[in-house]
């Protein structure tokens, strides 16, 4: 298959992501109260290379350049996250204005630029005083959110548009409330079920804020997923497989599309009935203009009597002999695909955007070039799969690559390198990488064509 960007149509949304503790870095600048991210990596041995994010890419100073190479490498959408400990250092109450100012000054730089903003309303970096509260366990959180939240769109609402209230539920609720290993590492099914489930409120809660306060915003949530195969044709491997996909893949998307929890495929989710209030189930829903799949690889998964709760484990891609990432993830082009399919047979599906897909490699500088063929092949192939899925009439509409330029991975610390351009965390210098120029001549050009079999493409 060869094939343009003109083949996605003049309405496609490309761009690329970012999320603000991997970037911002000015920890505790401005006024900006501490997250539980900025608690958590002073912790021991919970961020691998024993780094943290307080000073990241630095983005805070300067998104003025970063801004500017995202428009010269001809990227026309910019999707990043706001910290909501800038904007309410304690989580509610006041405001920090320093933190308005520097979003101001951000969303303005990208409208100065022709590069439209996308904001992400919660990318995992819940305010430490409301964690001191017990964060996503503690109820109260609607309220919490619903004060950030209003605030968040009475101040920027005039310029941006775009809008995703959540990014990967899943994962903050399930690494950061259930085992532990990303802030504010608390464990326990105890912590994730209450934590599941405020935060799925709070998914509709956002949308429905949004939604009255700018009744023209484009209004979408973010989903992890990935595709799964069982290890083996053996009902118990079969068994398994599906309670990690409902898990995994179903636990967040189906009550914001108005199916409620995954409770058959998903035993575990039926205690849920312990945290349910009256409205809950319908306040659950939310018609989203668009949801945002984010997707990297695919998940194999065999049973295991001993794992609690799931009964099963997933077989890592080390274990499988597949062509694997820096992140350990297999690469699996077709699984994009698989995903799309799946988010869009969901019959209150409007519009997906595919928010994050990319890819990290063991990138080097060198003689002032990056090299990264892998990450150019991988990209291509995934992008030729979102198109082979618009074919086939699935309603996507927008690609992101994760991510603008290499960050602070969570518990990976500085080690896997996503990005599109090459960051020296000592100097802050950018370097754009060969993808990086390969997207931006893509997105250039309706003469570049690329194909599935990248010896084939013409970039
Ligand atoms: C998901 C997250 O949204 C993002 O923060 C993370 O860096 C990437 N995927 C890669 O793991």
């Amino acid at each position: 298959m060869i094939f343009t960007k003109d083949d996605f149509g003049p309405n496609f949304h490309w761009g690329v992501s970012t999320a603000a503790y991997q970037i911002e870095g000015a920890h505790d600048s401005d006024g900006k109260g501490p997250s539980v991210w900025d608690q958590f990596v002073s912790k021991k041995g919970k961020i691998q290379d024993g780094s943290n994010g307080n000073h990241a890419c630095n983005h805070y100073h300067n998104y003025a350049e970063d801004v500017a190479l995202i428009q010269s490498l001809n990227i026309p959408n910019y999707r990043f996250s706001i910290a909501w400990s800038r904007i309410f250092p304690e989580g509610v109450g006041n405001i920090n204005q320093a933190g308005v100012d520097y979003y101001n000054r951000l969303i303005d730089a990208c409208l100065a630029s022709d590069v439209v903003p996308w904001i992400t309303l919660y990318h995992w970096d819940l305010p430490l005083a409301l964690q001191r509260k017990g964060g996503w366990v503690n109820r109260e959180v609607l309220h919490w959110f619903e004060e950030y939240v209003t605030a968040c769109v009475k101040l920027f609402g005039d310029r941006v548009k775009n809008w995703m209230v959540l990014n990967e539920p899943m994962v903050f609720t399930g690494a950061g409330y259930f085992l532990g290993y990303h802030a504010p590492g608390v464990k326990g099914i105890k912590n994730f079920v209450p934590a599941m489930h405020h935060a799925t409120l709070c998914q509709s809660l956002g949308g429905r804020i949004i939604r009255d306060l700018r009744p023209d915003a484009h209004i979408g949530t973010t989903f992890s997923c990935s595709h799964i195969d069982p290890a083996s044709q053996e009902t118990k491997d079969i068994k398994a497989a599906k309670r990690f996909d409902a898990l995994l893949n179903r636990l967040f998307i189906e009550p914001a599309m108005g199916l409620g929890y995954p409770v058959e495929d998903l035993p575990i989710a039926k205690r849920v009935e312990d945290y349910l209030e009256v409205d809950d189930e319908k306040n659950m829903p939310f018609d989203f203009d668009f949801v945002g799949l984010q997707n990297y690889t695919r998940e194999v998964v065999r049973h295991n009597w001993y794992i609690p709760y799931l009964q099963g484990q997933i077989v890592k891609a080390e274990d499988r002999d597949v062509e694997r990432t820096e992140m350990g993830w297999e690469v699996y082009p077709k699984g994009i695909y698989k995903m799309l399919k799946r988010f869009n047979s969901y019959e209150n599906v409007k519009s997906i955007l595919v928010t994050e897909n990319g890819v990290a490699f063991d990138d080097q500088v060198d003689s002032g070039y990056v090299k990264d063929p892998r990450r150019v092949k991988f990209l291509q192939s995934y992008i030729s799969e979102v198109l082979k899925a618009k074919r086939n009439g699935v309603k996507v509409d927008g690609y992101f690559i994760w991510s603008l330029m290499d960050n602070f991975e969570w518990a990976e610390g500085y080690a896997p390198r996503f990005g599109i351009v090459h960051n020296d965390f000592e100097t802050q210098k950018r370097v754009v990488k060969d993808s990086g120029y390969w997207y931006s001549r893509f997105l250039k050009s309706s003469k570049v064509m690329l194909s599935d079999d990248p010896k084939k493409s013409m970039v």
